[in-house]
């Protein structure tokens, strides 16, 4: 074909494409997957073989990732520590490093950095790795997998990774079916998380792995798979002990794809799209476009793109609002070529936390060699302009005061196992209490996380590392951040760049490297200068909680975050004289130093309750650690839930309101935390799970959950009385009342007589009255704002257990094998009204096409096996998670039993995938 025919066709094939161009949007997506499609991203989920262990005689050493260093001395090591590295010793070679490292090699930025595949094989001969190893033995599971949340707790040791089985070898095989008609093309595996040090062989090869458990990654498979043949995947993973301040979780525990595409093709995460220009008449979007030429000849491509709207579902509709115009550019063998362009829309619909809303737009990148299509690529994308200024966040010119929870990976009974509907639960309940912002405490999340922030319009601080060069505990990331850093950072930022939820990077949380002056803020420096590289449209910070405004580490981030400097010294005089070191709060100070810096504070609170446990009396405590006596009783390992305690550097929501409230110019907090979560269960270390939760384990709102819906929405009119009030022993005793209201008054009776009538003050946020004296009945409020009446609460005493009774959150579910219906369990009294202190046993059965996931009721002492079909209520509550069969439609029929109470049993519908 002469030059000018090569033109033509190339101009023919542009026009063909933007006709397509301007057409449904539905007809451009729905198609990936298919025949027509040269790009397939298939979910590897279903049908692992799992072993927990190596092979028989296989000598660990062999396979270990690398020299293991002697932890450093830490100052206060707690003997467990010392204990696990010692058991370990000192490893004699590093085994799989080398190959493993090449997997991060196109995220090192210096090519001199990179490394080169060294010989051998290491692990090829391993029975694990053999395409002839028969592993019918081996339990039979699906991704995402936990092989953790199984159990059993220990009550060893401390309590800070849960008291589950986290660390230790397990190995994940699976037959790959790759057609002969794939010859030619390029299979990858990309793997959203791996818990932890993994390890990959394809057909007894080591083809690569990724150490750190929170990072999603790519290998390319190509090189070692038969087109047609058997292709065995064995995957290694190995968590050292003593790895994470909480719990990590074990196994392939998010998504893992495999994805087929040509040999020229758009890169992993091969988009950057910004939207430089935002108004609410016109919107600039810029796309950046990495093509990958893994072919021997070079090759001309055209690429052109389409942006569509999509629906609250996440769904395209209607017809292509912009495209982007085609260029056509020659790809060098064995290249890349970046190709940029650029588009205006016309009166974008924006992307905002609310009261804005969460819109969004995918552009669909396709690329052409002549006529054939031989890439298609999506980008979602929203359309908004994040400003952070000195007092705050600016979303589309509205400045958002950030009312953000932190949160841990795990989700509760089901462990990290990453499950969509799990993680949209945890969320929508945060978005009621009037949450608008998710910190990812202290990891990258399962990117779907993202998809649902993106969705829902929650803002997201993402964040990648607890931990620096200074190690936390002996075997955590500081092993391996020297190796690793690089390729972490960039790949993190690579994947999450495009979701507009995302206003922030941090880079760490309470690094040690806050403390060592210049050397630490070296580190600081150069964290931030990758992720300005990565992404120069976001700022980055770090969290600190112990560094000083004049030392050198707040100086190299972009903005303040500061965790628990916000409240100042608590006001009792013991912890005063023992701990003083933060008096009064550091806002000012910092305000001074960085006039020009957004301070936020990044944690605040670590206030501690146990859902339902009313340690009476409390009425003169304002505040102060947990100790006997002062809202924690270490006996029950149970913290009061008047919502008045905090941990040692914590402070009451209470207080931290009036903190923020005081200092404006602080753009708001992330608490410490939204949900309970697995491990950390300070105070009490022989716990499983934590008290600092606003929602418990099991998803049941703490009382705590209404101070701050009372502070976060003032305009939703709500009010709620603490504590329950059903306490035959305490007639006649004093037994404080509690109102959370978002009115600015309020009216307590007790059996129709008024108690008085209470004004918040200034730097208020809650009314007391302290006083009352226990009768059973009827406890109301009647809360008013502006003199008018606004909202009530009443709380009534109830009599003997009677009766069980289910409710779900949803009784329709998708019968996807994912699709999941939280039910709760209470406990009644004859009159239907819940028993607060009941704790009966109750076991659960099921019939019907569907299958009881797990149980929990939030107490976090309890270690009854998360995957027991029996449980005791808890404060009257308990939880059962139930998943429908995959593919199977009907009734699924869930009855609760307990010996002397009247059972309960409800219905619901698994129904066709949608
Ligand atoms: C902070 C830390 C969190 C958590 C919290 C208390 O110092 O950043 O990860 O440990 O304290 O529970």
């Amino acid at each position: 074909m002469n030059a000018s025919h090569r033109s033509s066709r190339v101009r023919l094939a542009v026009t063909v494409l933007t006709t397509a161009l301007v057409a449904a949007c539905l007809g451009l997506l729905g198609a990936a997957g298919t025949e027509s499609l040269p790009r397939e991203r298939l979910p590897l989920n279903s049908d692992w073989r799992f072993q927990k262990g190596d092979p028989p005689g296989a000598d660990a050493r062999d396979l270990l990732y690398d020299v293991r260093p002697e932890p450093r001395a830490l100052g206060e090591r707690p003997a467990e520590f010392t204990e696990a590295a010692d058991k370990l010793g000192p490893a004699t070679h590093p085994v799989l490093k080398p190959f493993v490292l090449l997997t991060g090699n196109r995220f090192i930025k210096d090519p001199a950095q990179r490394s080169a595949r060294p010989e051998g094989n290491p692990g090829g001969s391993l029975s694990y790795v053999q395409p002839s190893f028969d592993d019918s033995g081996w339990a039979l599971v699906n991704l995402p997998h936990d092989w953790a949340i199984q159990g059993p707790f220990s009550s060893s040791g401390g309590g800070g990774m849960g008291r589950l089985p986290s660390p230790g070898v397990g190995w994940y095989r699976k037959k790959l079916g790759i057609p002969a008609a794939d010859r030619g093309r390029r299979i990858f595996l990309d793997v959203d998380g791996a818990m932890s040090y993994a390890a990959v062989w394809l057909n007894g090869q080591l083809v690569g792995g990724w150490p750190y458990g929170y990072a999603s990654w790519r290998l390319d498979l190509t090189p070692y798979v038969t087109p047609g043949g058997t292709n065995q995947l064995a995957i290694r993973l190995d968590s050292p002990p003593d790895f994470s301040r909480w719990y990590p979780g074990g196994g392939l525990y998010r998504n893992v794809w495999l994805v087929k595409t040509e040999p020229v093709h758009i890169g992993q995460w091969g988009t950057r799209l910004t939207t430089p220009q935002v108004s609410r008449t016109a919107a600039a979007v810029d796309l950046e476009i990495t093509v990958e030429n893994e072919s021997r000849a070079d090759a001309k491509v055209t690429i052109s793109t389409a942006i569509c709207g999509l629906d609250a579902e996440g769904r395209p509709f209607g017809d292509s609002v912009a495209a982007i115009r085609p260029v056509t550019s020659v790809v060098a063998a064995g290249s890349t070529a970046v190709v940029k362009g650029s588009v205006t829309i016309a009166n974008p619909r924006l992307w905002g936390p609310p009261p804005q809303r969460p819109n969004r737009y995918v552009a669909v990148t396709t690329v052409l060699d002549g006529r054939r299509v031989i890439d298609r690529y999506e980008t979602r994308f929203g359309i908004r302009s994040v400003v952070i200024k000195p007092d705050g966040v600016y979303v589309n010119g509205e400045r958002i005061q950030i009312k953000g929870v932190n949160n841990h990976h795990d989700l509760g009974a089901l462990g990290v196992a990453f499950d969509l509907r799990a993680a949209e639960r945890q969320l929508e309940m945060l978005q009621q209490m009037g949450c608008n912002a998710i910190r990812t405490s202290h990891n990258p999340p399962a990117p779907e996380l993202l998809e649902l922030t993106d969705r829902m319009g929650l803002l997201v601080m993402d964040e990648i590392f607890d931990v620096w060069v200074r190690q936390k505990t002996p075997f955590d990331f500081h092993l391996i951040f020297p190796d690793w850093h690089e390729q972490d950072l960039r790949a993190f930022i690579r994947r999450d760049r495009n979701h507009p939820s995302v206003f922030l990077w941090s880079v760490g949380n309470e690094v040690g490297e806050q403390n060592t002056g210049e050397e630490g803020a070296a580190v600081a420096k150069r964290l931030v200068e990758i992720a300005h590289e990565e992404d120069p449209t976001r700022q980055a910070t770090a969290s600190m909680n112990t560094a000083k405004p004049d030392w050198p580490f707040a100086a190299s981030v972009d903005v303040i975050t500061l965790n628990y400097q916000g409240e100042g010294i608590r006001d009792t005089p013991a912890f005063a004289t023992t701990k003083g070191i933060r008096t009064p709060p550091q806002y000012p100070a910092f305000r001074e130093q960085f006039p020009t810096k957004l301070i936020l504070s990044s944690e605040t609170a670590s206030a501690l309750s146990t859902r339902g446990a009313f340690l009476v009396p409390v009425a003169k405590e304002t505040s102060g650690p947990v100790r006997d006596g002062s809202g924690g009783d270490s006996k029950s390992r149970q913290v009061s839930a008047y919502e008045l305690y905090a941990s040692d550097f914590g402070s009451s929501p209470d207080k931290v309101f009036a903190s923020l409230d005081r200092h404006p110019f602080v753009g708001g907090e992330f608490v410490w935390t939204g949900w309970d979560h697995l491990g950390e269960p300070t105070p009490y270390s022989a716990s499983r799970s934590s008290y600092c939760g606003i929602i418990d384990l099991a998803g049941f709102k703490k009382d705590r959950f209404y101070l701050y819906q009372a502070h976060w929405r003032p305009d939703f009119p709500m009010a709620h009385i603490l504590p329950h009030w059903t306490w035959p022993e305490r007639v006649g005793e004093v037994t404080p009342v509690h109102v959370f209201t978002s009115g600015d008054e309020a009216e307590l009776f007790l059996n129709g007589r008024s108690l008085g009538r209470k004004k918040k003050g200034a730097y208020e946020y809650r009314l007391r009255w302290d006083e009352v004296a226990y009768q059973p009945g009827e406890l109301k409020v009647v809360a008013y704002r502006n003199g008018k009446r606004w909202a009530t609460d009443t709380m009534t005493t109830a009599g003997p257990p009677a009766r069980l009774a289910l409710s779900a959150d949803r009784s329709e579910i998708r019968n996807d094998g994912l699709d999941l219906s939280f039910i709760t369990v209470r406990v009644l009294d004859r009159a239907g009204v819940a028993v607060p202190r009941a704790d009966d046993r109750i076991r659960f059965t099921i019939d019907g096409p569907g299958e009881i996931v797990a149980t929990d009721n939030g107490d976090p002492t309890s270690f009854e096996p998360f995957q027991a079909h029996e449980r005791e209520v808890f404060h009257g509550l308990a939880l059962v998670i139930v998943r429908a069969r995959p593919g199977q439609a009907g009734a699924i029929r869930l009855s609760a039993d307990s010996g002397s109470l009247e059972r309960a049993t409800i219905t619901l519908r698994s129904v066709r995938r949608r």
